[in-house]
């Protein structure tokens, strides 16, 4: 097949068209950027259906301080306290600058912003808009902000393969263009990995088609470190249906007094003593050990009563599609994938340990989340390092040198994007076997079991990106998840239930050489 090469010149390229990613084109003020999207511009990947809020010390009885106490405590021991310290205290001026672009959030009656209270957090202090729709309203603020921005390019629709390095630098990437025989290189001293998560790689998650681990796989392959990969924050409550991604109830239901039902009994309240607000881990492993003696969990939400399409109307339509009156009816669930909290390791720049390469949002590890995030963290940390990664992009650069991509700087590498029906089951099982074996409970017989499938399918060669991408990510996090030898925060080993507070009080930091597929 012959293809054809579309060459870009950049002062910045970054991999993502999310709150993080927009946030570090928006903050490159006079610098030539390109943001290259998976799919359409403003559409896919996890922010737009981001239905929690924002978390962010603005409330006049909290303060930063406070809110990273509750950061820390959710983190379970492995939250980076300077990192912490940055999120928290940079979110509101953060805040401030995204209301100044556009976003609009829910207010009270005298105008004033409302905070709303979620588990863990000690104050009111979540941000939403239009109640449930809050990651929309971001994404729609922040790419208005981008489409009027002279100085950044969009290309829509380009699956990123690689980045390119030379003399041990990053000098671009290279990607195609969905489903032709296009390939984007981009020439750019600076490249920034903001593209989402791994939740697909699990049977059940939340997350959109887009979040198959591109940036832990192709960090991996470009030797950057990894740290907290083995930590998977699973949702407890995904609604319970056959459509894929599993349609999110939000934690605010339980906030505003749902409760948790098996055989007609609340469970949890034997559980923890906050019951259905208890951390998201011990909420999710609570209703998987319901599932796992035969009894479906439902969520009693009748006490949000007749208001509830206008306070949750995204969840109200996931209902109505799936036949369900939340008003009137128990709504069954399922834990599901949600949210990684490692990832690509970085300062408190967004610097990688690759030169040249910064990664910001749910594919990096800041060491903010530590072992367990807590819940409305992520769209605020986007902000905060997503900035941060621009001012130290400009500050770091040298800018008087050109970037040139010679021949022989990468050799394309001729493959399709998404997997074809071909590999389709391959994708099937590959999913099937992370829930079962690397999945809220796993151990090392199940992990050990895991490999040995990840092994077989990459034998197979796959032709697409999404597979090689998702089978590298599996085998990262499996990997990393086989060697802590301890349970915490979303890690949970059957074989080691306990915290070891002597050895494991660390990030785990994934250097491997592969083989990568
Ligand atoms: O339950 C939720 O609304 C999810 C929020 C989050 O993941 O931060």
């Amino acid at each position: 097949m012959e293809y054809e090469i579309k060459r870009f010149q950049a002062d910045a390229a970054i991999i993502g068209g999310g709150v993080a990613g927009l946030s570090a084109a928006l903050g490159l003020k006079n610098k030539r950027v390109i943001v290259l999207t998976k799919s359409e511009f403003g559409r896919g990947g996890s922010t737009p259906i981001a239905q929690g809020g924002i978390a962010c010390a603005m409330g006049k009885d909290d303060t930063p301080e406070l809110h990273a106490v509750d950061t820390m405590i959710a983190g379970d021991g492995l939250s980076i306290k300077g990192c912490v310290d940055v999120l928290t205290r940079e979110g509101p001026a953060r805040i401030r600058e995204l209301i100044e672009v556009g976003a609009q959030f829910d207010r009270t009656p005298d105008g004033e912003l409302s905070f709303g209270r979620e588990a863990a957090h000690s104050r009111r202090r979540i941000l939403h808009a239009h109640g449930d729709s809050t990651g929309a309203e971001v994404q729609r603020a922040l790419t208005e902000a981008v489409r009027r921005a002279e100085n950044i390019q969009v290309i829509e629709n380009c699956y990123v393969v690689d980045i390119i390095r030379r003399d041990g630098r990053v000098i671009g990437v290279y990607g195609i263009i969905n489903g032709t025989s296009t390939i984007i290189e981009v020439a750019s001293p600076a490249v920034v990995l903001a593209c989402g998560g791994i939740g697909r790689i699990y049977q059940y998650t939340t997350n959109p088609v887009e979040s198959v681990g591109d940036a832990l796989a192709i960090a991996a392959r470009a030797g950057a470190v990894l740290s907290d990969v083995e930590f998977v924050q699973f949702h407890p409550t995904a609604l319970n249906t056959t459509v894929d991604p599993l349609p999110l109830l939000t934690e605010a239901l339980r906030g505003e007094g749902a409760v948790l039902l098996a055989d007609n009994k609340r469970f949890m309240v034997d559980l923890h003593k906050d019951a259905e607000l208890a951390p998201r881990d011990v909420v999710a492993r609570g209703i998987w050990a319901q599932q796992q003696k035969g009894l479906p969990v439902f969520l009693d939400a009748r006490c949000v009563g007749e208001k509830f399409p206008e306070k949750f109307p995204t969840v109200y339509s996931f209902c109505q599609q799936a036949g369900l009156d939340p008003v009137k009816d128990l709504l069954p669930v399922s834990p599901a994938a949600h949210y990684h909290m490692g990832g690509v390791r970085v300062d408190e720049s967004g610097r990688t340990t690759c030169l040249g390469l910064w990664a910001c949002g749910e594919c990096c590890a800041t060491g903010v989340h530590g072992a367990n995030r807590l819940a409305s963290n992520s769209l605020l940390e986007g902000l905060v390092f997503g900035a941060r990664v621009s001012q130290d992009i400009v500050e770091q650069i040298d800018w008087t040198k050109p970037t040139v991509i010679r021949d022989g700087d990468y050799s394309p590498v001729m493959q399709r994007t998404f997997a074809g029906p071909d590999e389709e089951a391959d994708a099937s099982l590959l999913r099937k076997t992370m829930w079962d074996d690397v999945g809220l409970v796993r151990c090392e017989a199940s992990m050990t079991h895991a490999l040995s499938v990840l092994d077989e399918l990459s034998a197979k060669k796959p032709k697409s990106l999404m597979l090689r991408n998702m089978i590298d990510a599996a085998r990262i996090i499996t990997t990393a998840a086989l060697d802590r030898k301890e349970s915490r925060g979303g890690h949970y080993r059957s074989d080691y239930p306990e915290h070891d507070a002597q050895t494991s009080h660390h990030p785990f930091v994934f250097t491997g050489n592969g083989p990568w597929c």
